[in-house]
């Protein structure tokens, strides 16, 4: 077992222009033990590149969650537990048993059955959104005008927000997940979320409507306070993520066009983007073994998801697009018990608008070369700033 510390490596990036993870993640898979590295706030953490340890990570019940936890890693600049975490609701960063109480209340929302009811409205948000693109004429920012306001509208109507103040939710979500933002930008803009969302609840509360906010201020296992967490976390997971995949996706598609039409590349684009690579944050809270590594209390560890899902070890020809291939057991939603709840929303999502978008715009195609496409890579998240596309 690998024990000695390590001199701490620069915390691995994308490539400028490069759709493959970080060049460095396989370099590190091959490694003997874990390898140490840098965050922007200074701490240290232990990087997780191999799909197999990074299952172990996600299910060792001696690694938490909670970011309340001394060491637990801090992608802020100030290297401080970062809001929103703290607020009472925002589950993702409870452990078992206390987790466990919130999944409960939430799952029968985001069952495949209920997502199939939501069907006819997703297809309604993408169908109108391709009808403005084709009535402005023939070229488009993808991003601003299809692949963000689809989960956008979806969320709302999921939550009962209104979708009118979607450039507030927006604006504010990107500061909670951009690694450059300060921990007072962030402190402003999760309580500014916070108020919005308690402002909401209270009207509901007095005027229930058919939403699924409206649904968890009747279950009594839960506060107000709560609720309010839980759609703060909603609407911020909802959005962006999907978002992100969508755009991205597109491109994977244009780039390889064999696949237009194939229902499957909505699992290859999740494996192969992996988006939300660095997501699931973890702390040992007792000392640990994982990939030959022994891991103190204490010590941060970052799981990367795109590392796992271009391990050849798990996945042949890992850093070929092939929807063919099986690649169900992919991470690119985390794994265990925070295994995310949304993900049948998004497979919903996803393959609703690449359908429609390629029936409907068969001649669709990238307005600039794809090395040249702003690449978002400055957060949590994988993304495009823009995507300027023409028919
Ligand atoms: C959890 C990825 C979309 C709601 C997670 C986790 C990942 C992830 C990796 C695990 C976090 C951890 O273990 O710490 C993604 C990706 C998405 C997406 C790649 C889009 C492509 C969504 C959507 C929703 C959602 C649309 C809701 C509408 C959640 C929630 C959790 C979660 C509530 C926490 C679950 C728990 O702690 O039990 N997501 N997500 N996500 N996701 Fe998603």
């Amino acid at each position: 077992m690998a024990t000695a510390d390590a001199i701490p490596i620069e915390f691995p990036r994308r490539q400028p222009g490069r759709l493959t993870p970080p060049a460095e993640y396989a370099g590190l898979r091959s490694q003997e033990g874990l390898v140490k590295s840098s965050l922007p706030g200074g701490s240290t953490v232990w990087l997780v590149t191999r799909h197999e340890d990074v299952r172990s990570v996600l299910t060792d019940p001696r690694i938490s969650s909670n970011p309340l936890h001394e060491g637990f890693p801090s992608m802020g600049k100030n290297g401080t537990v970062p809001p929103p975490d703290q607020v009472p609701g925002w589950f993702v960063a409870y452990d078992p048993p206390e987790h466990g109480r919130f999944r409960k209340a939430l799952i029968p929302e985001f069952t495949v059955r209920r997502i199939k009811e939501m069907q006819p409205a997703i297809q309604r948000i993408v169908d109108r959104l391709i009808d403005a693109l084709l009535d402005g004429g023939n070229s488009a920012d993808l991003v601003a005008q299809f692949a963000l306001p689809v989960p956008s509208l979806v969320i709302c109507e999921l939550l009962g927000v209104p979708y009118s103040d979607h450039e507030y939710f927006e604006s504010r979500t990107r500061v909670l997940v951009t690694f450059t933002s300060t921990d007072e930008q962030r402190e402003s803009a999760a309580k500014e979320l916070i108020t919005y969302l308690t402002k909401l609840i209270s009207i509901k509360h007095k005027f229930p409507g058919n939403d699924l906010i409206s649904g968890l201020l009747k279950n009594e296992t839960l506060t107000a306070q709560e609720v309010s967490g839980i759609a703060l976390l909603l609407l911020i997971a909802g959005h962006e993520t999907t978002a992100n995949n969508i755009a991205l996706g597109v491109v994977m598609l244009l780039l390889n066009r064999e696949w237009i039409g194939d229902p499957r590349a909505v699992e290859e684009a999740l494996r192969y983007l992996s988006v939300a690579d660095r997501v699931a944050l973890r702390v040992a809270v007792e000392d640990v073994e994982i990939g030959g590594q022994l891991i103190k209390a204490g010590e941060g560890i970052v799981p990367l998801g795109a590392a796992a899902n271009h391990d050849e070890n798990a996945f042949e020809r890992a850093d070929q697009f092939d929807p063919g291939r099986p690649a169900r057991h992919h991470v690119a939603f985390g794994y265990g018990v925070h295994q995310c709840l949304g993900q049948h929303l998004v497979r919903a999502e996803m393959g609703t608008a690449y359908r429609t978008l390629f029936e409907r715009i068969p001649t669709l195609r990238l307005a600039v070369p794809p090395e040249e496409l702003p690449f978002k890579d400055e957060g949590i998240l994988f993304g495009l700033h823009e995507l300027p596309v023409t028919w």
